[in-house]
């Protein structure tokens, strides 16, 4: 047998370039002596190690994803001019799956809503939806975000996540009763990413070569069809394999499996949204199928797994406020929000010129007057810095009314918009449970609800999660609440026990 030490392995350099003199010893006084302040390859593995962990997702955080192809089958230009969406035309891109409120190292199949976000490296710039597993969201303002994330994360004192707190928040906030109704479904508890559907959530506005502007709906189905872990597969599979989803989608795609989603949208005509029963903006309403059936677009396919997960995956930055020509935002005040915090928060958790990263950079030519900064890599060499300017150097300069925009007036209010005829909370998580879920299903969620609030959630939070699933539907909260008292530990009694 060979002695490493008597025949070394060389090859390694340092970040100079320069040879590296060992990757295994530092370098010392004597074989026991200390080490020497000069061994400058030791300092830089030492210094560079203390920094090569960035921030995770402040939520999001733990996920991964593949690179594929976005095919567009059928033809949509009636609604849409974007590049990537005319018949034909097929687009690279990412996409990346996630759980929302577990850190970096959780397990993937814990009860929770699943990130589905997506990057296409469209010829006109980088498109990016950044949606979920649901249709719909928890909130419709971004003011009550971070206080939504922080209620679903971690108590101040103890660090434990805490379900009185999340009911706490959910019950104060009624509108996330729609959302709340499909995470304690089966929805919550996805097989696999392949095995789930993904939305853009938000309406968002196409626009065609005409000017004409449309509200839209993104649907991905799964190919693979929709399956569900039981609430004892998903726990046991958390302690056997805490990656789960991660190995899935990996291996998968390494053995030739590639899975692919057929993206399909609802289009709602511009004239349509200021009458619609209710608000289309809203995002914790869904449209009904009825009224806007779905149209087919197309298919994505998965097919290429990252060589590098750091660079290709935690780098990754996706913005739901990156839109290409033909694509536009709307209203929905929370889309509005999103379109600002994700960028804002890659600079903080990438740095300042993440979009510069290969990951991120689209495939087209980029011109723009943002400059150097930290770690900046992509220079403009001599050319001018300001705009307009007279040197030849191009510069953007719309003007007059937006094609992708629309109406606003009206006084400067602060309000929980409800102005259209079925704009209540309730309505359509009862739809849910009465109309989408079969029997077994509704009563796999009294079950689950019920053991969530037998989880510690307290007086008088626990009479608000009665009335809540009671103004759902009068049946499940009855049902629900007869479990919990059925089970739940007799109330502690004031002043007993104390000595
Ligand atoms: C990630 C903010 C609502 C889906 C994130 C991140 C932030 C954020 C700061 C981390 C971004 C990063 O570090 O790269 C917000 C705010 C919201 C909001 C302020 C509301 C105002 C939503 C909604 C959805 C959503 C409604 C889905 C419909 C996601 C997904 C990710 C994410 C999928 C992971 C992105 C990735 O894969 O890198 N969000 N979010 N968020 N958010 Fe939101």
């Amino acid at each position: 047998m060979s002695d490493p030490n008597e025949k070394p392995i060389t090859g390694s350099t340092m970040s100079t370039g320069a040879p590296a003199p060992s990757d295994r010893n530092s370098l010392t006084i004597g074989a026991n002596g200390p080490i020497m302040l000069h061994d400058v390859h030791f300092l830089e593995q030492m210094a560079h190690f203390n920094r090569e962990k960035v921030p995770e997702r402040q939520p999001h955080a733990k996920g991964a994803g593949a690179f594929g192809f976005f095919e567009t089958t059928e033809d949509v230009s009636a609604y849409t001019r974007a590049a990537l969406f005319q018949k034909g035309c097929q687009t690279e891109m990412l996409a990346r799956f996630s759980t929302v409120a577990g850190e970096m190292g959780s397990p993937d199949t814990w009860r929770d809503v699943r990130g589905f976000s997506l990057k296409f490296y469209t010829d006109e710039g980088n498109y990016d939806l950044v949606g979920n597993n649901t249709p719909i969201f928890f909130v419709r303002d971004p003011m009550k975000f971070p206080h939504f994330i922080r209620s679903q994360k971690r108590l101040p004192d103890s660090g434990l996540r805490d379900n009185h707190m999340q009911w706490d928040f959910w019950t104060n906030n009624p509108e996330s009763a729609h959302q709340v109704t499909y995470l304690m479904g089966d929805r919550g508890l996805p097989r696999t990413w392949r095995h789930m559907n993904g939305y853009g959530s938000h309406t968002f506005m196409w626009v065609n070569a005409a000017g004409e502007r449309f509200w839209v709906k993104y649907h991905f189905h799964t190919e693979q069809g929709m399956a569900f872990f039981s609430n004892a597969e998903a726990a046991d599979m958390a302690g056997i394999d805490a990656d789960y989803h991660r190995r899935d989608l990996f291996e998968a795609i390494a053995r030739g499996e590639y899975p692919s989603w057929e993206l399909s949208v609802q289009v709602m005509p511009y004239a349509d949204a200021r009458n619609y029963r209710f608000n289309p903006f809203d995002l914790t309403k869904i449209w009904s199928h009825k009224d806007y059936p779905l149209i087919k677009v197309g298919r994505m396919t998965l097919n290429r797994n990252p060589q590098n997960f750091f660079a290709e995956i935690e780098q990754a930055a996706f913005s739901p406020g990156n839109t290409v020509p033909g694509i536009g935002l709307s209203p929905d005040k929370m889309l509005l929000g999103r379109a600002f915090a994700y960028n804002d928060a890659q600079r903080n958790r990438i740095g300042t010129n993440f979009h510069q990263l290969p990951v991120n950079r689209p495939k087209v030519a980029v011109n723009t007057y943002m400059f150097d900064g930290q770690m900046a890599y992509e220079h403009s060499g001599n050319a001018p810095v300001y705009a307009p300017n007279s040197e030849g150097r191009s510069w953007a300069d719309t003007e007059g009314q937006m094609k992708d925009g629309w109406e606003a007036d009206g006084d400067m209010v602060r309000s929980a918009y409800t102005l259209h005829a079925e704009d209540d909370d309730f309505s359509q998580p009862g739809t849910l449970v009465r109309e989408v879920f079969d029997d077994a299903q509704r009563a796999r969620l009294v079950e689950q609800v019920a053991g969530s609030l037998l989880g510690g959630v307290r007086s008088p939070v626990l009479e608000r999660a009665f009335d809540y699933w009671k103004s759902i539907d009068p049946d499940v909260g009855r049902r629900i609440e007869e479990k919990v008292r059925a089970g739940a530990a007799p109330e502690p009694v004031p002043g007993m026990g104390e000595s």
